[in-house]
């Protein structure tokens, strides 16, 4: 295959400065698929049309393609030749028709790009160039054409055949054989072009739009997966209404369909009218899964129908714009979640998402800015920096507009870019006209790498209090100095005598290096509660005390900020223990403990206040990341706080129990608080805590209760462990997803032997890497275990590089993904760093290496 021979060229660099817009439009295309698993033939017809005057010929990308026919208007084409993988036509006139065609052989496809087959069903991924791998096409986000499928395909297999857009016809052929055709109105770049043919059944719905317009809705499953789709098709009817009502958006086919498919690389994909999901973030029932599972389908579902607007009606010009649809998108899933349970929860439960996955980033070897300037693979650049800051930068916006002008700037930018490619600079150029305001500087959000640190120092003068604010913009690969950012926060004073706040929350911009504030009048000494709501991605540094800090924590009228101040104090607390072996935990103590007697929170708020920060957070604030002082310390807090709180924890354990399971928000918080008071008791040592947690596990109702109970139980080392175990994997063989979270409750284990137990755990016959979902279940998962990741022997680096050039062979996209751990080295002694860069270099130096691999795995050695 191409990639075999990619790394041993110098890889190609595409950079963002060199965009040329397209020699060749392609207003139509007209694709024929004869669908079989081993030779899939697929006959392309396009309308192309020159663009501009140039004599540029034809170019229709490839990857892996051999080009059976090509012929021009009707007849065979004179002169064509390949040009690496791109098949090149030399043209005279300023339209044609050109035709190809190609033979494709799915069940063969292990990448998951391009038309592959699932559980003996065939499907597509085409976004970001997986188009070329099914036919030549000129294979880039702003080639917007009108496409009319025809499917053929064995009946009894595949008595399904969906594609985008609306149904136009079907019928039955000999042989066994039938066919439909399915026509988008919409012109749409190839990386939304979709098919999927398969037995499958639907549960079916309908949804009225705000115009009156019936649509079919259809969720499509094997059948016996059909029970666990209600709440993907309720989430989906949700988010439709919810995207009218907030932003104006209405859906624009007759029909919505939906597949599940239990091998896909990503969460799911947005193709128009027609949107593929990885099977996890469609199939729920409260045996299989978790709360926290229950809260991803709904946000997975809205994600893929918000793009319908943002995405597919507006779509990217180029992929360096990448985040103009995702991280928009995510801020409008962000949204909806939050509007359908505790706000709070759920911007606490993004901003931990983004501590653990977009800082390090930004910190790293791979960092990159929102809109990036060059890469070797776009598939690496599907990243936290691209979605979840990419969200925060259009939080941002939307909190200098106000919400009137940030939807007055959304209508605009809709309305404006209707049909057509955009860019980033396009949607911020929508806000600063709908907003009145000047976004210039602003900008540099999506241009400089790195978090930003923002020092806030407080000091009290009398009366009157000064607060002197300083960013720094640290330097990142590529960007060794930086201008200031734009920050917009959100702070409020409140009195440390009383807790009464001194004055309203203001909104204030940092907009160079410093800026200082005064405070008059104040009739107590002041309390700084800054970035309140996490109003700016950032990492804040303040002259706070532990006192300040405990009295937030119970006094703060922000909840972010409440959960934040215990936070800071837990981070302290711990980093300091870290480091000398030891701290007073007397602060966090009482703060949990006032905490958990505040009858005004709600559980869920509770549970994420009173968890103790993760041990890679606690890494990511010290100089250089000791993994076992960093695990002590955090079990002794647990430890003591468990042992301190026993009354408590025991109260909220016993305060919790449900009689019979519930999907509601209060539901939700009463089983979080529940198994986080499970976890404490544990941690406590107490002599009854195995019993509880076994109890817990083999009474469970539902998923959230058994695998949390399983969670301890995997952590610990009572006999009742390998019991609760071995019960889970019999109970739930046969069912992938829920196989899943029992290797990964493994992978994540606090033992001592876990990377021995991981490694055992390859062997298992369950054990596959060509599956997406496994491979990270137990690869992925251990890798982001601090402790065990990181043991001293680099047994663990040895583990995972192994099972990364493995999974490469397979599934390149995938395998890249999960590099990043090997490739924070720098922030580790000598010893371990040494370690990680010898697997780093072993796997770069591997014959065959894919493109992906290459780029993250040469990049993490600088
Ligand atoms: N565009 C998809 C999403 O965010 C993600 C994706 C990218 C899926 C590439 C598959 C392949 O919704
Ligand atoms: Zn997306």
């Amino acid at each position: 295959m191409a990639d075999a021979q990619i790394a041993t060229q110098a890889p190609k660099i595409t950079r963002r400065e060199d965009y040329r817009e397209p020699d060749w439009r392609v207003p139509e295309i007209a694709l024929d698929f004869a669908l079989d698993p081993a030779a899939t033939r697929v006959r392309a017809t396009l309308q192309v049309e020159r663009a501009g005057t140039h004599d540029r010929p034809l170019r229709l990308n490839g990857d892996g393609l051999t080009a059976l026919a090509v012929r021009v208007d009707g007849a065979e084409a004179q002169g064509w030749r390949m040009d690496g993988a791109d098949l090149v036509v030399p043209l005279t006139g300023v339209a044609h028709v050109v035709e190809t065609e190609v033979e494709i052989a799915p069940e063969r496809n292990t990448q998951l790009q391009g038309l592959y087959a699932s559980g003996g069903i065939l499907c597509t991924q085409c976004e970001a160039e997986g188009f070329r791998r099914i036919t030549f096409f000129p294979d880039r986000p702003d080639v917007l054409s009108r496409y009319k499928v025809k499917l053929t395909a064995d009946k009894t297999r595949f008595p399904v055949l969906l594609a985008n857009g609306d149904p136009i016809a079907q019928g039955d052929l000999e042989g066994g054989r039938h066919w439909a055709e399915w026509h988008d109105p919409f012109p749409k770049p190839s990386y939304l072009f979709a098919l999927v043919a398969g037995d499958l059944v639907a549960n079916r719905g309908t949804f009225v739009t705000l115009s009156g317009r019936e649509v079919q809705l259809g969720i499509w499953v094997r059948s016996p997966d059909l029970a666990k789709t209600d709440h993907a098709l309720h989430a989906l009817k949700l988010s439709m209404a919810w995207d009218e009502k907030v932003y104006g958006r209405e859906y624009d086919l007759d029909v919505f369909n939906i597949v599940a498919v239990d091998d896909f690389n990503f969460g799911a994909m947005e193709n128009k009218g027609l949107n593929v999901f990885n099977s996890r973030y469609i199939l729920a029932d409260p045996d299989t899964a978790t709360d926290y599972d229950y809260d991803a389908i709904a946000a997975v579902v809205a994600h893929e129908y918000f793009h319908n607007w943002s995405g597919n009606r507006v779509t990217c010009r180029d992929w360096f714009q990448l985040s103009l649809k995702e991280g928009f998108t995510v801020f409008r899933d962000q949204s909806f979640s939050a509007d359908q349970g505790s706000a709070a929860v759920k911007r606490i439960e993004d901003v931990r998402g983004l501590r653990a996955s977009q800082f390090p980033e930004d910190s790293g070897p791979l960092a990159h800015p929102v809109r990036p300037d060059e890469y070797i693979e776009i598939s690496n650049f599907y990243t936290a920096t691209i979605y979840n800051k990419g969200a925060e930068v259009i939080r941002m916006m939307a909190t200098i507009l106000g919400p009137d002008k940030f939807r007055a700037a959304t209508d605009l930018y809709f309305d404006r870019f209707d049909g057509t490619a955009a860019t980033c600079e396009d949607f911020v150029q929508c806000m600063e006209q709908a907003g009145g305001v000047d976004l210039t500087r602003f900008r540099r959000w999506y241009s400089q790498a790195g978090t930003p640190r923002v020092s806030a120092t407080l000091a009290q003068e009398g009366g009157r209090a000064r607060l002197k604010l300083r960013q720094l913009v640290p330097p990142t690969p590529g960007q060794p100095s930086k201008e200031p950012m734009v920050v917009p926060l959100r702070l409020k004073l409140f009195g440390a005598n009383s807790g009464a706040p001194l004055g309203d929350e203001q909104l204030i911009l940092l907009e160079d290096d410093s800026r200082e504030l005064l405070f008059d009048n104040l009739s107590e000494p002041p309390a700084l509660s800054i970035n309140r709501g996490f109003s700016a991605p950032i990492i804040v540094e303040t002259n706070r005390t532990a006192q300040d800090l405990a009295f937030l924590s119970a006094h703060d009228d922000d909840p972010f900020a409440r959960y934040e101040a215990m936070q800071q104090l837990m981070l302290d607390t711990l980093v300091a223990s870290a480091a000398n072996g030891g701290a007073d935990h007397g602060a966090v103590i009482e703060a949990v403990r006032n905490t958990l007697g505040d009858s005004r929170l709600d559980r869920a708020f509770v549970a994420e206040a009173v968890l103790l920060p993760s041990d890679s957070f606690i890494g990511d604030q010290m100089a250089v990341v000791e993994p076992e002082a960093i695990f002590r310390a955090r079990e002794a807090l647990r430890n003591e706080l468990g042992k301190t709180l026993a009354g408590e924890w025991r109260a909220a354990y016993d305060g919790s129990r449900a009689n019979r399971f519930e999907y509601s928000p209060a539901a939700k918080g009463a089983r979080r608080l529940r198994t986080v008071a499970l976890g404490y008791i544990a941690a406590s040592g107490a002599a009854d805590a195995d019993r509880l947690a076994f109890d817990q596990f083999a009474d469970a109702d539902n998923m959230t209760d058994r695998q949390g109970a399983l969670t301890t139980l995997v952590n610990g080392s009572s006999p009742l462990r390998d019991e609760a175990i071995d019960t889970f994997y019999r109970r739930y063989q046969g069912n992938g997803l829920v196989l899943d979270k029992w290797f990964q409750t493994q992978a994540l284990s606090t033992r001592d032997d876990t990377a021995e137990m991981v490694e055992r755990l390859v062997a298992h016959p369950d054990f596959t890497l060509s599956n997406p979902n496994r491979a990270r279940s137990l690869v992925g998962a251990f890798s982001v275990n601090q402790r065990a990741f990181h043991d001293v022997s680099g047994r663990g680096y040895r583990f995972v590089a192994d099972q990364l050039i493995a999974l490469d062979k397979l599934n390149p996209q995938t395998a890249a993904k999960l590099i990043p751990p090997l490739g924070r080295w720098k922030r580790f002694d000598e010893g371990r760093a040494a370690k990680m860069r010898a697997e780093l270099e072993r796997i770069v130096a591997t014959p065959g290496l894919s493109k992906d691999m290459f780029e993250q795995a040469s990049k993490s050695l600088d």
